[in-house]
């Protein structure tokens, strides 16, 4: 946010499922901290689950 940028809260996670498929989808990032990414979502919506089975991800 200091350095200005436009909505620097929105990104792009991808989760992938038990069969390495991958799925992207927009996000409001919460905090950053050493123990991860800090997001608000249902843990029963695709990457809850994705994430459940399978706790690799990329963030953009
Ligand atoms: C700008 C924007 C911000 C969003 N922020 C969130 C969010 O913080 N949490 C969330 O669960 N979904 C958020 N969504 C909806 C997700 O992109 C996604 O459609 C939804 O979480 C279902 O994803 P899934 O079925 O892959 O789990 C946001 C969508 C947009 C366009």
């Amino acid at each position: 946010m200091s350095a200005g940028v436009k909505e620097p809260h929105a990104v792009t996670l991808v989760s992938v499922d038990a069969s390495g498929d991958p799925t992207a989808r927009v996000l409001i990032l919460k905090d950053v901290s050493p123990e991860g990414w800090q997001f608000a979502s249902d843990a029963s919506s695709l990457k809850g689950r994705d994430l459940a089975a399978r706790p690799d991800a990329a963030l953009n």
